[in-house]
């Protein structure tokens, strides 16, 4: 695989998202691969837990790839939404409890694949922030609900109408992640508390998490296609054009409301 590293010990399978050079970005050949990968975990009687992390220190992930996503028409951009939902749904759904290991920006796409996830443990330095309104578009991956879901419709709002970045500790104080660990800790943090979970039975963690996810379950369906609508609307919008040019330009964004 290009962009997904497998490892596994201990029947703990670690995967890591490894595209430093564009802070591990989420492409659609990533999401590709992030499929299969987890079809396989899926039936392998051998991974107990599963955990994500980031190549580097510096990213967990910064968001699905504004390079890719510049030129969707918003037919495009439906797909990519529905696709990138079904790619992070699949990770919801394993049998095996995900744990996230967020080493660094865990921003848009990537925020939203974390919360994806069952548990997650930030290290010191890691960022927080669904920053899509300042690319003139909105989550797109899930977070509109799943945020809202996690931390109630006040917070989330607070967050995605800002696109205000918070620490790991303005994360943990908001309960979006489990634990905070020191800078470089991450990994081995998520692998400790892995090995414990592997020892437990494993019929009753999944039994466990389909339970509580079944709940959230019933309004995340109905949410995530309106999210994928309204995402895939922003794409006919000049703003959307003018807040992706201007990241990959480095400049700062003029939004006209066209
Ligand atoms: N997509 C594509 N490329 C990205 C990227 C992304 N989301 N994030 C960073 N990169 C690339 C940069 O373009 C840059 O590439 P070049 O070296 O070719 O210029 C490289 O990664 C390094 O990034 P910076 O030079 O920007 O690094 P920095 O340290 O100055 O800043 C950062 C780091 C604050 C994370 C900044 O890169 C950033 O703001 N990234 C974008 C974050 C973002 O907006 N994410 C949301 C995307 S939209 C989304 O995810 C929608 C959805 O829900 C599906």
């Amino acid at each position: 695989m290009a962009y997904i590293l497998v490892k596994k010990e201990e029947q703990v399978t670690t995967l890591t998202f490894n595209r430093p050079e564009a802070l591990n970005a989420i492409n659609t050949e990533m999401l590709l691969e992030l499929e299969n990968v987890l079809d396989t975990i899926a039936t392998d009687p051998n991974t107990r837990v599963v955990i994500v992390t980031g190549a580097g220190e510096k990213a967990f992930i910064a968001g699905a790839d504004i390079k890719e996503m510049l030129p969707l028409s918003p037919e495009e951009a439906f797909k990519f939404s529905c696709y990138g939902q079904h790619v992070l749904q699949k990770l919801t759904d394993l049998p095996q409890p995900v744990i996230a290991a967020i080493n660094g920006y865990a921003l848009g796409g990537g925020c939203e694949l974390a919360l994806a996830c069952d548990l997650r443990i930030a290290s010191a330095n890691a960022v927080f922030s669904q920053p899509e309104v300042s690319l003139g578009v909105i989550p797109g991956f899930g977070g509109t609900q799943r945020l809202t879901q996690l931390l109630g419709i006040a917070k989330a709002k607070e967050l995605i109408l800002t696109g205000k970045k918070i620490t790991a500790d303005e994360a943990y104080s908001l309960g979006l992640v489990h634990k905070v660990v020191a800078y470089g800790l991450a990994q081995s943090a998520a692998y400790e508390w892995a090995v414990n979970l592997a020892n437990l039975a494993p019929f009753a963690l999944t039994q466990a998490k389909q339970a509580i996810n079944y709940n959230a379950q019933l309004l995340l369906e109905q949410g995530l296609q309106a999210e994928a609508s309204y995402f895939s609307a922003c794409f006919a919008t000049a703003d959307q054009k003018e807040g992706m040019e201007s990241f990959l330009a480095k400049r700062k964004p003029v939004f006209t409301g066209k």
